[in-house]
This record gives C-alpha cells, structure tokens and sequence, in this order.
C-alpha cells in the first residue's frame, strides 16, 4: 500500500473515531448513550450526520419514516445504486459503536471517492436507518423494512411506555406515515447493499484479527409473556392462598435460561420485566415480560420458542393463574450474498494475513435488506466482544483495517461491474 495511502486512511480512523464520539455525545439520557426511534436525540444525530455527508459530496434527505439518506452520483432511475449504511438508533445505555460506526465509515469511503474523483458505475446511497434495536415500540428493522417495502402499516398503531403511537412519533419527528411508499427503494436498481458492523462477538478477538467476513445472521423471535394472576395484601394473604403473577415469572425466566444452555446454538433473552401494580406492600397481579430468542437455524428457533410457551403454560396452570405468550415479531436467519462475501473476502485478504467467515448472533438491517438484493457484511473487532453497553470499545488501528477493506470493495464491485 502507498505511503500516502497508509497516511491518509490513518488520518480516517481518526476523524472515524473522533465522529463516533461527537455523535455518542448526542443522547436523550444524559450520562449514557440512548437514541430510540424518532426522538429528539435522533432528530440531531441525523442534523450531526447529513453534514458530513453533504462534506462527502452528497445530497441529503429524511424519509418519511425518519431514515436519513445520503446519495451520491448520478440520479437517473438506470444508474445502478451501490446502498451502504447502518442504523443509527442505540438501545438504552448503548455503546458509542453499534451502529453509527458502520454509517460513518461508510461517509468516509464516500468521501474518499469524491476528493479522489473516483468515477464509479454506480451511484451510493447511504442510509442511516432510524430504527435497528426496537427498543422504543419493541419491532426491530422499522428503518430498513421502510426502505425495502416490508414495513408492516400496521406497526403505525403501535404505543410506546407513554402511549405515544408511532404514527404520531413519526409525525412529530418530521415524518409522514401516509407517505411510507416513498421510503422503498427500487429493488431492481439495487446493484447490493454491504454494511460494516461490529461483531458484538468474541470471535475476532480470539482469531486476533481486525475485520471478518459475515456469512449469515441469525432469526430472531420476540415475544410479550404476560402472566395474570391477583393483586393482594401482602401482609395478609397467606403463602399458600397466594396467586403472584412475577413468582410465575420467575420460575418460568429460570426455565428459559436452563433450556437455552441445553439446546446448543440457542439463546434466550428476558429483557424487560414488569411487575404490577408495582407497590412494595401488594402481591403482583400482573408480570409482562419480553422474550428474545435466537437461533441461525430457524426450524430449532420456532421449535424452542414452541417448548417455552409450553413451559409457560404448565406453570401457571400449576400456580392456578393464566399466562398468554405473544409473537410480537420473527425474522428468519439471513445468507449473505455468496458472490458478494466471495468479493468481499479478496478485499480482506489485501489488508489482513487471514481472511474469517463468521456468522453473525446479533440481528442487523441487513437481515432485512437482504431480501430485496444481495447483501453482505464486514465485522470489525471489539474489546472482549462487549456491547449493548457504554464499555463498548473498537482499536483505531482495526477502524483503519476496515476503512481499507470498504474502499478496496467498492472498487472491485466497480470493476466486476464496469
Ligand atoms: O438485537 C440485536 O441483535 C441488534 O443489536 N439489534
Ligand atoms: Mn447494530
Ligand atoms: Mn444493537
């Protein structure tokens, strides 16, 4: 690699970093970083974002569903699209990585292309999804799924912990439900979308490696478990007279958990509990729970999901209270494009001694996309496979790894496209 080559993509991570920084510095909870679906956080983190775009050479918008949008090149409907991006949303208490890494990489390869007066075959749209994690409305992909034509209209009804409808949310967000078409890109003008994520994995770690080469990524199932038993006194009511709705709850996430270790590639997840009415002196009447269960085979997935519903059923029927168990939504495990991840590795095999196929436990919007044209991802190492959490952390030197790999893809897809 030429020198003035090494300075310049070292002088990229740096800005790299320095912008997943900025841009972590922008939260709706001050202390951590938190951005969930059309927030005020979000609403400057797009502002923050679409400037280094336009720095890039591109034009800018947000769709109707909040998604931020950058293109560059040329703009008639034959002009084949090469789409990059990530989202840019974090769940609670996030690290500074998932996500805004990979969209501004992204810029900066962008970037690159437009000092250098690259010509391409192609134009780049990028996109900074407005909703991977789901945390705010609790469906994953509402970005993604807007601009590949699979946005259920029927999530708009959907109310968040204040009883915000999402249709609303997005309204005040600058968006327009009524316009969700708009969002869909044109499948057949697609040439493939690629995304740089971090792995949320020990893998690369473990291999000593910087980047690796994702081959497929895993379904997921989300479920509302809500165990309904009765609110009493809680000095009075006798132990054995008792119908306590988060007793059933407990046993039942002790079940999940010891299930999951004994079924090999299966995880499950109770992230959220809710015990009502939530007073110290009164037996819970009411437990809602979520559950998250993920597998890459999805027939092992729905079978598990299956076994725990059944769990949930005897135990309550045991405890003499009822229990109902929701799909609140599934996506199935997701291939990466062969061609593209074949394309791919020669990338990572011009920068890094080793090239490592991996599949991918975390969802991400290219599970989604990956329906409508071919996609492939780059994961990047980070510290101790840490995420979902403020120590996420990633090396500026594999940052620059990863930098390299992006532009050198983008230039074979530009010769394997010529
Ligand atoms: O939950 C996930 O796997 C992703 O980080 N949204
Ligand atoms: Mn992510
Ligand atoms: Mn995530």
């Amino acid at each position: 690699m030429k020198l003035r080559d090494k300075t310049e993509s070292a002088g990229v991570a740096r800005l790299v970093m320095h912008r997943c920084d900025e841009l972590g510095a922008i939260t709706d909870e001050p202390g951590f970083v938190t951005r969930t679906f059309a927030s005020p956080a979000m609403t400057r983190a797009n502002k923050l974002v679409a400037s280094w775009m336009r720095e890039a050479g591109m034009t800018t918008h947000q769709d109707a569903v909040g998604n931020l949008i950058g293109h560059y090149g040329g703009t008639d409907s034959k002009m084949p699209i090469l789409l990059l991006g990530s989202h840019l949303d974090t769940v609670r208490h996030a690290g500074k990585y998932d996500g805004p890494l990979g969209v501004i990489l992204a810029i900066s390869c962008v970037q690159r292309i437009h000092q250098r007066r690259i010509s391409l075959p192609f134009a780049i749209r990028i996109a900074g999804f407005a909703d991977e994690e789901g945390v705010r409305y609790h469906t994953a992909y509402l970005g993604s799924k807007a601009l590949a034509g699979s946005f259920n209209a029927a999530d708009f009804e959907r109310e968040d912990e204040q009883g915000v409808k999402m249709s609303s949310a997005i309204r005040k967000f600058g968006g327009d439900p009524a316009k969700l078409k708009t969002c869909a890109v044109n499948p057949s003008q697609l040439l493939g979308y690629f995304e740089a994520h971090i792995e949320q994995g020990p893998v690369l770690e473990k291999h000593n490696l910087s980047v690796g080469v994702v081959t497929s990524i895993a379904g997921q199932s989300r479920y509302q478990v809500h165990f309904k038993g009765k609110a009493n006194h809680a000095g009075t009511t006798p132990m054995d007279q008792r119908s306590d709705a988060l007793c059933a709850a407990a046993e039942f996430i002790l079940k999940a958990e010891d299930h999951a270790k004994k079924t090999p590639g299966l995880v499950a997840t109770i992230g959220c509990i809710q015990a009502l009415p939530g007073a110290s002196n009164v037996i819970p009447g009411d437990a809602i729970l979520t559950m998250d269960i993920r597998h890459q085979k999805d027939t092992a997935r729905i079978s598990a999901a299956g076994k725990l519903k059944k769990m949930a059923d005897s135990l309550a029927a045991r405890r003499g209270i009822k229990v109902s168990v929701q799909l609140v939504q599934a996506t199935q495990s997701a291939p990466c494009s062969a061609k593209m991840t074949q394309l791919l590795g020669v990338a990572v095999g011009g920068h890094q001694k080793h090239v490592l196929k991996l599949a991918s436990g975390a969802g991400h919007d290219a599970v989604v996309i990956s329906k409508i044209t071919p996609s492939a991802m780059l994961f990047i190492r980070c510290k101790d496979g840490v995420s979902h959490h403020p120590d996420e952390s990633v090396r500026i030197s594999d940052v620059k790894v990863a930098y390299d790999v992006m532009s050198s893809f983008i230039q074979l897809l530009a010769k394997h496209h010529a």
